[in-house]
């Protein structure tokens, strides 16, 4: 596949198309990405082009953020395609660099994003927030970004993500953008073609078991009473393992304890050797 997109590969490169975008004046979004995209990537470029004149898409596949036992080596990479999606939503230019631009010989520094990153999926995936908050950092600072846009689909991520621009007064705003499903729930991901038939049949569980659980706060139903039935629904579906199912505030994602604050219910589960993580809001949405 063909397509027109302005891709660059080197910071400075980079700097110089959005430094001159924004000498005349436009502001300038960025959205993350590793690729292999979907329509949830590309909600992301379509909020980014409501705020924004200018869209630009990273593609990169961080390392750093893969554990010894994880997909890295296998996942799924397509360079052309991926720039015919962006190009066919309006995005302006695609910042595309290799491992040794990104991490060159000596790089040292990490970013740790504390205690957020140590929750959910913190202690089954050690050292993933810090590549992300890293690498996030890196792009962040690379591109001078504006705004940058970040799907709901990995609402840890987006947290910690918070969290670091924040703390380290990154001057760019971040946007979080809602999850993007298929017709049966099941959130939109680039790991779902690893999803056999069967295994995909089973997994709009995950999301239907969320958003039932939610249903039921709301309703008034105690969280240790849904949780635990929430717990049992998974058990009783034909997932691999469950990771864990979290009832979250959803700014700290410390156990919720007040049903006046925004929540968010979160859980991780496998099927086979493919992980699938989702998650809902609940109470008051903000
Ligand atoms: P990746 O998995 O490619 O996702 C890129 C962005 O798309 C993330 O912000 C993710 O939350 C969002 N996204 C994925 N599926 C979505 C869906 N179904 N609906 C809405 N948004 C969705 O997340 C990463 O890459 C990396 O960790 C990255 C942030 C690029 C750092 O390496």
């Amino acid at each position: 596949m063909s397509s027109l997109l302005r891709t660059v590969r080197t910071v400075t490169e980079l700097r110089r198309v959005v430094g001159a975008w924004q000498d005349a004046g436009e502001r300038v979004s960025l959205v993350p990405t590793m690729g292999a995209l979907h329509r949830g990537h590309l909600a992301l470029v379509e909020r980014g082009r409501a705020l924004s004149s200018r869209v630009m898409a990273s593609l990169f596949v961080n390392p750093t953020q893969f554990g010894p036992n994880e997909d890295f080596s296998r996942y799924p990479r397509d360079e052309a395609k991926d720039a015919a999606l962006l190009a066919s939503v309006g995005c302006d230019l695609l910042y595309a660099p290799d491992v040794a631009e990104m991490y060159p010989d000596g790089f040292a520094t990490s970013v740790d994003p504390g205690p957020i990153a140590e929750r959910q999926c913190g202690p089954f995936r050690p050292g993933h927030f810090a590549g992300v908050a890293t690498v996030v950092t890196k792009l962040l600072l690379q591109s001078q970004a504006d705004v940058a846009l970040f799907g709901e689909k990995d609402f840890q991520q987006l947290q910690v993500i918070r969290r670091v621009a924040r703390d380290l007064d990154i001057p760019a705003t971040i946007e979080g953008v809602p999850t993007v499903r298929e017709s049966d729930g099941l959130a939109l991901s680039s790991r779902n073609v690893y999803l056999t038939p069967e295994q995909r049949a089973v997994a709009p569980t995950l999301y239907r078991t969320l958003a039932e659980m939610a249903r039921r706060i709301e309703a008034g139903e105690s969280v240790a009473a849904v949780s635990a039935a929430g717990l049992e629904t998974l058990r009783g579906a034909s997932f691999t393992s469950i990771d864990y199912l979290d009832v979250a505030d959803a700014e700290t994602l410390r156990p919720l304890e007040r049903l006046d604050r925004a929540g968010r219910i979160l859980g991780a589960v496998w099927l086979g050797k493919t992980r699938l993580i989702d998650n809902v809001a609940v109470g008051p949405k903000r």
